[in-house]
């Protein structure tokens, strides 16, 4: 059965998630770096990139919530519960830089939120192999797409790199954590669903 205060406790952390502003304990990489000159269509292209990895960490924080919530090993959900504290770091940073390009959040985050938050609840439930054979490649696939964000970023935008440069590392480690913790591999059909559902995301909040 379902706790009813942790599901409160989770309701309470979405709407915080989607609607609240993010708090970071840690500084936002590239905080000392010059800000870039960049003008029209480049800026809203860093803009729009930010956006995309920020609604990738509005989904981050549902999966980490939503497996949280049915999930059942105490010391694996202690070893995740670092990995979503930065996974709340990543919000804020995003959160921050789509700001100073004066970019806004995606109209889509709490429908990515919603779904997330049901594919974490549903993997919390399968078992922890499952669980967190769930998590590492989401984390894997997650490494790759800020590798490619860091080939479509404008260049000259340094702090943008920073963050997303940090990220990448960060999410990387998450990966090796739920690794060592007994994540089993997920079959290729598996695998081929989960990038098919995070181009939707990345093709749709890029505009949205
Ligand atoms: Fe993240
Ligand atoms: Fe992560």
């Amino acid at each position: 059965m379902i706790d009813i205060d942790r599901l409160i406790v989770s309701f309470d952390r979405g709407l915080r998630t989607v609607f609240a502003q993010a708090v970071s304990t840690r500084a936002a990489p590239g905080e000392d770096l010059p800000e870039s000159e960049l003008r029209g269509r480049s800026r809203e292209h860093a803009a729009a990139l930010m956006r995309v990895n920020h609604t990738g960490e509005v989904c981050a924080q549902a999966l980490y919530q939503g497996q949280a919530l049915t999930a059942r090993n105490a010391e694996v959900q202690s070893a995740l519960s670092r990995a979503a504290e930065e996974e709340t770091e990543h919000l804020a940073w995003t959160e921050q830089r789509i700001a100073e390009l004066g970019g806004r959040k995606s109209l889509l985050n709490p429908v990515f939120y919603a779904g997330s938050f049901a594919m974490g609840a549903v993997a919390g439930l399968l078992g922890d192999r499952w669980n967190l054979g769930f998590l590492a490649e989401t984390e894997r696939q997650v490494v790759q797409h800020l590798e490619g964000h860091l080939e479509a970023l404008p260049p000259e935008d340094l702090k943008s790199r920073a963050i997303v440069g940090e990220m990448r590392l960060d999410e990387a480690r998450h990966a090796t954590v739920a690794v060592e913790h007994g994540a089993g591999e997920l079959p290729a059909p598996a695998r081929s669903l989960m990038r098919l559902a995070s181009r939707v995301m990345t093709r749709t909040s890029y505009w949205l």
